[in-house]
């Protein structure tokens, strides 16, 4: 059987093209399990003890498990609180981001406060992680450390530690003895996440999986590793960069687009309470082009700068380069600009860039991002301690966006002193009025926020 690593679609003969994704080139061949000898229903995967017969939903007693911290608050926030027992996290990103480290770290510390610890590592021998473990001063903890990638063997360990956490190291390095197919193929793969899911969840042992990425960001091997676990968290950062950002992208147990930031220095990664501080640290003072939008992740509102830079182009094709923002959203952005603001930018340069190499990917930046680019235009600055926010539609009207206040009180903290938002967002009970230090200006639409920004 040829089994598309991209898709899952599987064809009796190889083809260069799969003809279900359109993916080159992903056919591997892989054999068949053959179904084990007796009963049907003899071989059965069970999630719970009394597998078989349906239950009422009134007689299902609610199991109170507390949640296990990790002793990594930042982590603890993007998991929606700590580790759920039983849970299945999936943990993605780029080689040397940092994944091993933050789960090296938090292994050390459930060690020592929620029971022995098995950490499975595929990729390096347990002398290599016990070198990173002396910088990360992991200490005496009972932390057991496993240099295996036969899945079998895995599952062997597990059930003689009884570990009350699994950290298994990429699950890409993972093979079962069942398959013949080689290690990080999309049968291998998911044959050994349903196994540890199974384990995860009979044995009420949460787990953690490595996974690696490949070259567009997204998780190597199957998309169905994805729906398996109960919560895929990235990894996000930027090699020239310290900090690094933890996203969830997926929880049954929390909130998603919870983020955590972290900060990796020579003893492994440091949480950082206070992002916003951390992103607005370089910011140029009375510089044009630069403004500071309040955006939320999850449940935390972060400020960050955005830098737009307009100069006229010496080709014939302009170019629009954003990092940060979506490419798509700055066209549009840009479209608005000069039909609603009168602004000329047909043969310019436009670079937008979030500073720090942060993403924002919610339309409350667009207000952020438009006033960055007629700032560089106008060549005028945007006064140090004015924020803002809010949503710009294609008539120029500035929209309404959630969670203001959460903005507001952000921006109020960080010492700004006037916040530019969204008119429909001001309560009309206490119009003109200030939270805390900073004034609140209601705008309706572009030509109104670009007259309060750029005076
Ligand atoms: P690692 O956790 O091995 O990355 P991954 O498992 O995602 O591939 O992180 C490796 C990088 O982190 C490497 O470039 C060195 C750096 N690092 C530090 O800066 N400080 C530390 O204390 C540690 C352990 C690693
Ligand atoms: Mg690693």
């Amino acid at each position: 059987m040829f089994v598309c690593q991209e898709c899952g679609s599987q064809s009796p003969k190889w083809l260069g093209r799969c003809a279900d994704c359109g993916a080159w080139n992903s056919l591997v061949e892989e054999r068949p399990q053959e179904a084990p000898a007796g009963a049907p229903g003899v071989h059965r995967y069970a999630l719970a003890g009394n597998a078989g017969s349906a239950r009422l939903y009134s007689d299902i007693e609610i199991e109170q498990h507390a949640r296990l911290s990790t002793g990594i608050d930042e982590f603890d926030r993007v998991l929606g609180g700590g580790v759920v027992p039983g849970s299945l996290v999936l943990l993605g990103g780029e080689p040397g981001i940092g994944k091993s480290t933050l789960l090296l770290q938090a292994a050390a510390n459930m060690a020592r406060t929620a029971g022995p610890v098995l950490y499975s590592s595929g990729e390096e021998s347990e002398h290599q992680i016990k070198l990173r473990g002396e910088r990360l001063e992991v200490g005496a903890a009972p932390l057991y450390l496993l240099a295996e990638t036969c899945l079998e063997r895995i599952l062997e360990e597990i059930a003689r530690i009884k570990p009350a956490l699994v950290i298994v190291d990429s699950v890409q390095t993972v093979f079962s003895l069942k398959f013949q197919s080689a290690p990080g193929s999309i049968g291998q793969v998911r044959e050994a996440a349903t196994q540890l899911l199974f384990t995860a969840k009979g044995q009420n042992i949460p787990t953690f999986l490595v996974g690696h990425v490949t070259k567009d960001g997204s998780l190597a091997g199957p998309k169905a590793l994805e729906h398996v676990v109960d919560t895929v968290l990235y990894f996000e950062g930027e090699r020239h960069h310290s900090h690094r950002v933890v996203r969830a992208v997926k929880n049954r147990f929390g909130a998603i687009s919870e983020l955590g930031v972290f900060e990796m220095t020579s003893t492994g990664l440091r949480p950082v309470p206070n992002p916003s501080k951390l992103f607005l640290a370089e910011r140029p003072s009375n510089a044009p082009g630069s403004a500071v939008l309040c955006s939320v992740e999850g449940s935390r509102p972060i400020l960050v700068e955005v830098q737009a830079l307009v100069s006229s182009s010496s080709y014939g094709t302009a170019r629009r380069m954003a990092s940060g923002i979506d490419q798509q959203r700055l066209s549009l952005l840009l479209a608005v600009l000069e039909k609603r603001a009168g602004l000329n930018l047909m043969g310019d340069d436009v670079f937008v860039n979030i500073a720090g190499g942060m993403t924002v990917d919610e339309p409350a930046s667009d207000l952020g991002v438009l006033a960055a680019i007629a700032s560089s235009v106008r060549n005028r600055v945007i006064p140090q301690t004015t924020a803002m926010f809010g949503e710009v539609g294609l008539a120029g009207e500035v929209r309404g966006i959630a969670q203001a206040t959460l903005r507001v009180r952000e921006a109020a903290q960080m010492g700004f002193r006037r916040c530019v938002m969204p008119e429909a967002n001001i309560d009309p009970a206490d119009r003109g009025q200030r939270a805390g230090d900073c004034e609140l200006v209601g705008v309706r639409t572009v030509g109104e926020a670009l007259d309060a920004l750029l005076q």
